[in-house]
Parts: C-alpha cells; sequence; structure tokens
C-alpha cells in the first residue's frame, strides 16, 4: 500500500514549481493522497497553471491567511469536497523588505507584526479554521527555517521562525489530546520564490555548499517533499511538537566548521 493512501491532503503555499509546497503535493499524489491545494491573491493565477504539471487534478481554493473572511469561506469550500483532512500542510511564508537583510533595527513595529501574522500565526489560524476536519490521526506539518542560530540576512524572518518553532509545540499541547500531530521540518535553503526575495541569498547558498556534511542541492526540494511525508504518514504516530532538520546536517554543528569533501 502506497504510504498516503485514502488520504486527503490540504496543501497551502503552492506558487511555482519551485514551491517547497509543489513538491509536497506531487510526491502526495505519487503515495496515493488526493491533494486539494490553496492559493494566495495575485499569486492564484500563477497556482492555477502550476498545478496542471502534476500527476492528478487538483481542486484549488483562494486563501488569505491574514483575512478571516477568506479562511472561513475557504474553509467552507474544502468542507464541500471532503468531510475529513488527514493532512494540513503550512508552507507560508513573507516578510515585508525591511525586514530581511537590513539588520534588525530598521523594521517598524507593523512591518515585522506582517512577517509574524502571515509566517507564523497563521499557523494557528489554519489549524483553528479547518478544525472540525481534522481528527483522530490527522497530521499538520509547517516549514520552518532553523532559528536556534541569528544567520545573515534572515532577520526579522528569523524571529518569526523562532515564533513558529515555538507555536508548533504548544499546537501539539493544545490538539494532541484530539489525536492530531503537529511538526515542522526545518528546511536547508531552497531556490524559491520566498528565497528570492532574500537579499544574498547566495549567502546561504554558499554556507550550505561548504558546511553541509551530506551535501546540499538548493535546486532539489525532493529531501523535504520526502520529509513532510513522513510526518503525514503514519510511520510516525507518536510525535509531535518536534522540528526535523533536512538540511544536509548543517543545523549539527558549530559555526567554523567544513569545508567537508
Ligand atoms: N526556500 C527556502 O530556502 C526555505 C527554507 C526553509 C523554509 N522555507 C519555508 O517554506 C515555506 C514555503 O516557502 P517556499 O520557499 O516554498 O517559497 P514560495 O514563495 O514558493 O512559497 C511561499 C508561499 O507563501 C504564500 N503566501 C504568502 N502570503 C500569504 C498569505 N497572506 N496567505 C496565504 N498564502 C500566502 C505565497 O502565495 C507562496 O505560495 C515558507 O514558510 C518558507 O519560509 C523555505
Amino acid at each position: 500500500m502506497a504510504l498516503l493512501e485514502n488520504k486527503t491532503i490540504l496543501v497551502t503555499g503552492i506558487l511555482t514549481d519551485a514551491s517547497l509546497a509543489f513538491s509536497v503535493a506531487r510526491e502526495a499524489q505519487l503515495e496515493g493522497a488526493t491533494v486539494i491545494a490553496t492559493g494566495f491573491g495575485r499569486g492564484l493565477s500563477l497556482t492555477r497553471r502550476v498545478l496542471r504539471k502534476l500527476p492528478e487534478p487538483v481542486e484549488l481554493l483562494e486563501l488569505d491567511v491574514t483575512d478571516e473572511a477568506s479562511l472561513t469561506s475557504c474553509a467552507a469550500g474544502v468542507a464541500e469536497l471532503t468531510d475529513r483532512l488527514d493532512g494540513l500542510v503550512h508552507a507560508i511564508g513573507f516578510a515585508p523588505a525591511a525586514c530581511l537583510g537590513e539588520g534588525m533595527l530598521a523594521a517598524s513595529a507593523e512591518e515585522a507584526a506582517t512577517a509574524f501574522t502571515i509566517s507564523s500565526y497563521s499557523l494557528a489560524a489554519l489549524c483553528r479554521t479547518f478544525l472540525s476536519l481534522l481528527g483522530q490521526g490527522s497530521s499538520v506539518v509547517g516549514l520552518d527555517f532553523d532559528a536556534t542560530k541569528a544567520w545573515p540576512l534572515y532577520d526579522w524572518m528569523g524571529v518569526a521562525k523562532a515564533s513558529l518553532e515555538s507555536l508548533n509545540r504548544y499546537l501539539a499541547r493544545d490538539l494532541g489530546p484530539a489525536g492530531i500531530r503537529v511538526n515542522l521540518v526545518a528546511a536547508g535553503p531552497i531556490r524559491t520564490m520566498a528565497a528570492k526575495s532574500i537579499p544574498g541569498f547566495s549567502t546561504f547558498e554558499d554556507a550550505w555548499a561548504s558546511g553541509a556534511p551530506l551535501g546540499w542541492d538548493v535546486n532539489d526540494s525532493l529531501p523535504v517533499a520526502k520529509a513532510v511525508l513522513a510526518l503525514l504518514s503514519e510511520l510516525l504516530p507518536a510525535t509531535t511538537g518536534e522540528i526535523l532538520h533536512v538540511d544536509g546536517g548543517v543545523h549539527a554543528l558549530g559555526a567554523m566548521q567544513g569545508p567537508y569533501a
């Protein structure tokens, strides 16, 4: 039996075929899942086109995680398609320009709050919105970037990810009694639209090229997608509040390591 046979998974965050969520949707379909996708704002038509590249057809619903009315109408749309979500994938991130690459003193409180609302709080908003469709055995998975360190350039997005990591633990606490798992995959750098919005993204590429003991390909999102699939599947039934690092091993090392031949 395929890993996600008979499972219905809601995947947010597909914008291009480089999106981490696109790889997750493709691999989930290949493992037997029915995928429902959400798209956002001006990117919606791009998402619709990109979904045609998936192996199976996908229902697409509009969702802006900052808009309560959009969350409510998306939930109603999903409920028309299914009475249960076995998986919910949060692959959403955004920070205003002042939050990235300008140091910690440039962004206003409002700009930092925008990064927090879209990149972190939205995980709770999604869980609340779709709670009635989640149940025993359902799995929520979010995409993280290791927030235990202060990286160059990542600035307020790093703070938003630190908050996401904490929220992951609190949601695991609150949803566990209903049998719902909540976990994050902390990915190494992959060339996506969100990554391109980070000025000097090549700094990360260089650090991973020289520092990852397993090596790292910034154009290959498959390892990240596979880890998300493992967490969506029944292979890790007692794992929640966890952060699974899929970064070639960089998180395990100190700052002065590498290169590894
Ligand atoms: N690319 C990387 O190097 C990397 C590494 C670690 C973690 N991540 C995380 O992976 C996740 C997916 O990002 P990606 O790299 O695939 O880039 P991406 O640009 O393909 O995806 C980001 C998505 O966020 C969506 N989004 C932004 N604002 C939204 C809103 N208000 N409502 C709903 N959706 C909204 C966009 O439409 C887009 O689909 C993000 O959380 C990102 O931080 C990325």
